[in-house]
């Protein structure tokens, strides 16, 4: 039986962007197992961010692709191992008390090949690194994989981010490097914690990563805690939109506890104008406009707090976004936070990235989520979607 007696979704239009999204990343995805944030997107081509990508291999992962994703999760694997020798010395730098500075380290984003960028970009972005750890986990679990052949590039990953968790660098939107960001260390946390649990890691190595992940719990709950919710970034009171993944799907914060409800209601209060939500108060890339991707993790964190037909309110947004043509654009322009700043990005990077991989993904994501909570009712969404 549907959770809601009268489902807001309109099931067909959600299923049609479902696979048409599914074919759109199939179709994108390299031949090395890349995922193109936006191909057409001045800023973004030739791109494939770890952050995005992994959200975006979790998404065909739970529609129920399991050769995309494991490609996806093969590319990261050889991003690292290939430059496993940079990254031990990271590592013992750091140990040695010489931090690298942020440009020694990892960058968030590489060509489809492999190879860093030679675009100047604000990289140093730890997220990506702890987030491809946890879609990975998810995914051999859902699809019964073994996870030898990433052995490899998990310990790789986790000394990195055992290392480095600590540190202020760039958050989800390229921003603010001079903070350590809530929504980072959550996707760090979750990255350590999945590896652990998935016996990725063992011994020593898995030792620290469990007092890593501890000690991020303990820094989130003495600094990145304000009037019972989660913060942008520590020792503020605002918020990020991105803070609802902390609650789903990346389950660092219990979605049933007071502090995932009060944060998803400090998201609801102050980031989302009717079921659009923007990324934070101050924001002006693109005049500062409510982005589909936001409204997902809203959605996930409200599906698994119990809420599904709020849920379903926000996906029935998403999926009002698409252009005649069916492409997902990263952001929308229905209530902007800074108006005159709009002209100024388009004037630089052109219209906004339309289609944006990861929005399609995330509309895949939180339709599988509610369609396994039933709220879609009858139809499937695809042959074999698995959570
Ligand atoms: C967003 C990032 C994203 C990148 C590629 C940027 O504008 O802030 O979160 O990774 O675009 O999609």
């Amino acid at each position: 039986m549907p959770i809601t007696t009268t489902p807001p979704v309109q099931l067909a239009r959600i299923a049609e962007l479902a696979s048409f999204g599914h074919r759109l990343i199939e179709v994108l995805q390299t031949p090395e197992g890349a995922y193109p944030a936006s191909p057409t997107f001045s800023a973004y081509a030739g791109y494939c961010w770890f952050r995005d990508g992994s959200f975006i291999a979790d998404g065909m992962s739970a529609y129920g692709d399991e050769r995309s994703a494991t490609a996806f999760f093969g590319w990261c694997a050889g991003v690292l191992t290939s430059r496993a020798d940079h990254i031990d010395w990271i590592v013992d730098e750091t140990r040695a008390g010489r931090p690298p500075s942020g440009d020694r380290m990892l960058p968030a984003r590489f060509t489809y090949d492999g190879q860093d960028g030679t675009d100047e970009w604000w990289d140093f972005q730890l997220d990506g690194y702890g987030t491809w750890l946890w879609a990975l986990v998810a995914h051999a679990a859902r699809h019964g994989l073994d996870l030898a052949p990433w052995q490899k590039a998990a310990e790789l990953t986790v000394d990195y981010l055992v290392c480095s968790w600590a540190r202020p660098c760039y958050d989800w939107w390229e921003e603010h490097s001079e903070h350590v960001h809530v929504s980072t260390l959550a996707c760090v946390s979750a990255g350590l914690s999945a590896a652990v649990r998935a016996g990725l890691i063992t011994g020593t190595r898995a030792d620290e990563a469990i007092a890593a992940s501890r000690a991020i719990g303990g820094v989130i709950a003495d600094r990145g805690v304000r009037d019972g919710h989660l913060t942008k970034w520590l020792d503020v009171a605002t918020v990020d939109g991105s803070l609802a993944a902390a609650v789903a799907p990346l389950g660092v914060v219990d979605a049933r506890s007071p502090l995932a409800a009060a944060t998803v209601d400090a998201l609801e209060r102050q980031l989302t104008v009717e079921r659009g939500v923007h990324r934070y108060l101050g924001d002006t890339f693109y005049g500062g406009g409510q982005w589909p991707i936001l409204s997902c993790f809203l959605g996930l964190a409200h599906t698994a707090a119990g809420n599904a037909e709020r849920a379903a309110e926000l996906l029935d947004w998403v999926a009002s976004t698409a252009t005649p043509a069916l492409e997902l654009p990263e952001q929308v322009d229905g209530h902007l936070i800074a108006p005159g700043m709009r002209q100024e990005w388009i004037d630089r990077w052109g219209t906004v990235a339309t289609p944006l991989l990861w929005s399609h993904a995330m509309l895949i994501r939180l339709a599988v989520e509610l369609d396994s909570a039933r709220t879609l009712d009858s139809q499937p969404l695809s042959e074999g979607p698995t959570r």
